[in-house]
């Protein structure tokens, strides 16, 4: 990262608090930081990170109010809700005090928001802040969230079964059964949530985790639907390499075993952090990998004594298991050929800048979407839509790890890498956005 002078002017940041979403955001406060800026993360005490871990920022804990027991995938428009509900007021009192104390330090030059965390743009109206938002997922996904009100409208939603596998007007090549909204009992709900999300009623500019090389033709269609300036800096990942910004203990020792491994050799499984494989899949997986004889090394979250009697034996040292891994350099290593991935953004972004193809899994949220979109337009993924069934599993594994499959899609994921790494150089479009959205900052 490129060092520039002291700019005496604090950005505030506020991440929605889970993993997916605080790492592009502290990304980002890093690489501001390093532009000169002094960083404010306003957090909710709900995984509130360390602050010992990021001596270059200030912390601001937000009372959130919410149980963490009650916190889980199935309810998370309800938690989003609380945070937006909870946490203004509390910001804004905090931000308050900041600026009656104004000096050059403090003089807050704007608030950058998750989306999802959008009563900020409302304390920013308050105390007349200009206020950018943060979106931590693909554009391909908020496009399909903007198309919403007409599906409904034409009478799409909500989606018959008979229709899941046909192609969405306007959104192709996603089908009815990519979308998030099909999965949705309460549909009302989250179409209420998505557009609280998505009214952008007064924010300056919105930044992406993404890249004109993917995603050109589909920010394009965004920035005409909001008329406002877009920055695709991504990916972050990449542009901070130096720090992780993990809630988990990463289990280092998965290194010195990948060390051992022949290039490509080795499939590395991981579902992110939310989503996870129930019992009877994880036996079917344990087996899959068994049988496909390849070296591989897997996430379980869960208590791997989960897994069926016998499975260590028969891989031996052939395979690795950590509760976490460090998973930025696990992907960047040459021996890793392959990602079974859910295919939340941070790891398809991950995964496309460092060249390594995917079998894409997705869970729920964006992840179909985006699954979608690895496999039909950017060509980098094998799709996965089975049962999990032993032998299917092996026989994905192998077309990725060693077919000729395999060795088209892992061409087209290494021209991407060097796309990306051209984009991020000098005159390449992420970095001139990353100026671009240095001096929209500068110029408030
Ligand atoms: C969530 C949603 O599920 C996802 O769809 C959305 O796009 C972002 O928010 P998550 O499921 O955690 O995120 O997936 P993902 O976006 O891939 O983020 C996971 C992060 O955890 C990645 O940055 C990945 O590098 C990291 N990770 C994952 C590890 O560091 N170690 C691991 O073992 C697994």
């Amino acid at each position: 990262m490129e060092y520039r002078q002291e700019r005496c002017r604090r950005v505030v940041l506020v991440p929605l608090p889970f993993q997916g979403h605080i790492t592009p955001m502290l990304y980002l406060g890093t690489i501001l930081h390093s532009k000169g800026f002094h960083i404010t993360i306003a957090h909710t005490q709900f995984n509130f990170p360390n602050p010992l871990n990021y001596p270059h920022f200030d912390f601001l804990k937000l009372y959130d109010g919410i149980c963490e027991q009650n916190i889980s995938a199935h309810n998370f428009i309800a938690v989003i809700s609380g945070f937006n509900t909870n946490c203004k007021g509390h910001l804004r009192d905090s931000l308050a005090r900041i600026m009656e104390k104004v000096d050059q330090h403090n003089k807050i030059a704007c608030i950058i928001y998750d989306e999802y965390m959008y009563f900020a743009e409302e304390v920013a109206n308050y105390l007349r802040i200009p206020s950018i938002i943060l979106s931590t997922s693909s554009a391909a996904k908020t496009l399909s969230y903007l198309a919403y009100p007409r599906l409904q409208t034409d009478g799409y939603i909500p989606c018959q079964d008979s229709m899941m596998l046909e192609l969405v007007p306007g959104l192709e090549p996603l089908r009815f059964k990519d979308l998030t909204i099909t999965y949705f009992r309460n549909w009302d709900d989250l179409l209420q949530h998505i557009a609280k999300a998505l009214d952008r009623r007064s924010s300056s500019a919105m930044i992406w985790n993404s890249m004109d090389c993917l995603e050109q033709s589909t920010l394009k269609k965004i920035q005409q639907e909001y008329q406002l300036p877009l920055f695709p800096i991504g990916p972050l990942n990449k542009t901070v390499p130096a720090i992780s910004i993990s809630l988990l203990k990463e289990d280092q020792s998965c290194i010195p075993w990948l060390d051992k491994q022949s290039h490509n050799s080795v499939i590395y499984i991981s579902l992110g952090s939310t989503a996870s494989m129930d019992n009877k899949d994880l036996v079917e997986m344990a087996w899959g990998l068994s049988n496909s004889e390849q070296p591989f090394l897997w996430v379980v979250r869960m208590d791997s004594t989960e897994l069926p009697e016998g499975f260590q034996e028969a891989v031996g040292d052939r395979g690795c298991i950590v509760k976490w891994a460090p998973q930025k350099q696990v992907l960047a290593h040459t021996a890793v050929g392959g990602f079974w991935s859910h295919c939340g953004w941070n790891s398809t972004i991950e995964s496309i800048s460092e060249g390594v193809p995917l079998i894409c899994q997705p869970y729920y949220g964006d992840q179909r979407v985006n699954a979608r979109y690895l496999t039909q337009v950017w060509g980098v993924g094998l799709e996965w839509e089975s049962e999990m069934n032993r032998e299917e599993i092996e026989g994905a594994i192998r077309r990725l790890m060693v077919g000729k499959e395999g060795e088209l899609i892992r061409q087209r994921a290494k021209d991407f890498k060097e796309k990306i790494e051209s984009s991020m150089n000098q005159g390449g479009s992420s970095y001139n956005s990353m100026n671009d959205l240095v001096d929209l900052i500068l110029s408030f």
